[in-house]
């Protein structure tokens, strides 16, 4: 897959869909706020030598657009699944694969496998990566039968975003616990829930680009920092943080990590593994928190993580004094050198 300047790739940028209602946006749909980083990655991409961009945005726009003039690679920044229904992530890869374009980053399996947090659970404890204890229940569970050991997490098995994730989520009894699987069903209908331990520590992400047979880097992992929430409200990323300054999950801010060698190397070795195990290609971002006994725990893996300026990996990037634009070609470089290493195996 050459890039030359006088013969530059011709890539194609998918991105969540500007038109429709995103049920994982505070607002419903995208903001200005948004539409502002949607342009900062725009200007960023702008600046990379050896590439002629075009984005897409209009999901009704892709099917034509990847049968009739296919571009050389996507670069799929497509993190909210076919016109914004996030169970169908997986579909927007799926259909780059079933018109045989190549693209940036996860395919629909690990998709599917990553988007089930009790899968991913169950892959990282087979493989020796620590985990929190958990309880399943289904949606049509009846709630007198709810149990588990407390203190535990009300969360989605499967979903993304912190969407079903509210302050009242960390639960200290039966009672409480039903009291909100009672608010989660109203809100998440037919979706089956998680009762999690609930993990007291530090936060921590981990982000990793390339792929396991051309080298995985990782970035300085990133510590959430929750010092600034007001006391009793639960140091958690609940939804409520992506609302901005107005509530006071507003408050939490990022920022790196200070961890010991052995603690960073650790997290770097189960990341990698998780990687490889999950089919993550490109880049991926691991989130982790610590548990009461000290342990860091892995609690979820992100094969399709946000690209934006203001996301987790890009803040990361600047950790290893990366700049966004730098990011940006480094999964676009991680794309081409696994494609380029497939093609000449062929
Ligand atoms: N077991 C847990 N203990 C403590 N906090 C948790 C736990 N699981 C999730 N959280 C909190 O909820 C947030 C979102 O959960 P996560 O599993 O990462 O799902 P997603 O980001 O896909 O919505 C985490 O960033 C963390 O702050
Ligand atoms: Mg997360």
């Amino acid at each position: 897959m050459p890039a030359e300047p006088s013969n530059p790739l011709r890539v194609l940028v998918v991105t969540g869909d500007h038109s429709e209602p995103d049920p994982t946006k505070w607002d419903g749909g995208y903001s200005s706020d948004d539409l502002d980083l949607h342009k900062q990655m725009c200007a960023a991409l702008e600046s990379l030598d050896g590439y002629r961009f075009e984005v897409l945005s209009e999901h009704r726009r892709l099917l034509d657009r990847l049968q009739n003039e296919p571009p050389d690679l996507v670069l799929n920044f497509c993190d909210t699944g076919f016109r914004n229904v996030p169970s169908q992530e997986l579909h927007v890869a799926a259909l780059y694969e079933m018109f045989g374009v190549p693209y940036t980053g996860a395919a629909p399996a690990s998709m599917v496998l990553c988007y089930d947090k009790a899968i991913v659970r169950l892959i990282a404890e087979a493989h020796g990566v620590p985990t929190p204890r958990e309880v399943y229940v289904p949606a049509d569970q009846p709630l007198s039968e709810v149990s588990a050991t407390y203190p535990c997490l009300v969360k989605p098995a499967q979903g993304d975003g912190s969407v079903g994730i509210n302050r009242t989520a960390v639960v200290g009894s039966d009672e409480e616990a039903r009291a909100q699987l009672e608010w989660f069903r109203r809100e998440l209908p037919g979706r089956a829930a998680l009762l999690q331990e609930y993990l007291p520590g530090p936060e921590y992400g981990l982000a990793l680009i390339g792929n396991p047979d051309g080298g995985l880097e990782a970035f300085p992992p990133l510590r959430v920092d929750f010092g600034e929430l007001p006391e009793g409200l639960p140091h958690i990323l609940a939804f409520e943080t992506k609302t901005g300054p107005e509530t006071p999950y507003g408050s939490v801010r990022i920022v790196e990590a200070d961890l010991s060698d052995e603690d960073l190397v650790n997290m770097r070795a189960r990341a990698s593994l998780m990687f490889e195990r999950l089919q993550c290609r490109d880049y991926a971002r691991f989130d982790f928190r610590t548990g009461a006994d000290g342990e860091i725990k892995l609690i979820e893996v992100n094969p399709n993580p946000a690209w934006s300026s203001a996301g987790k990996l890009a803040l990361m990037a600047g950790f290893a004094q990366k700049t966004y634009s730098q990011m940006l070609e480094m999964i676009l470089e991680s794309a081409r050198r696994r494609l380029n290493a497939r093609s000449e195996g062929d």
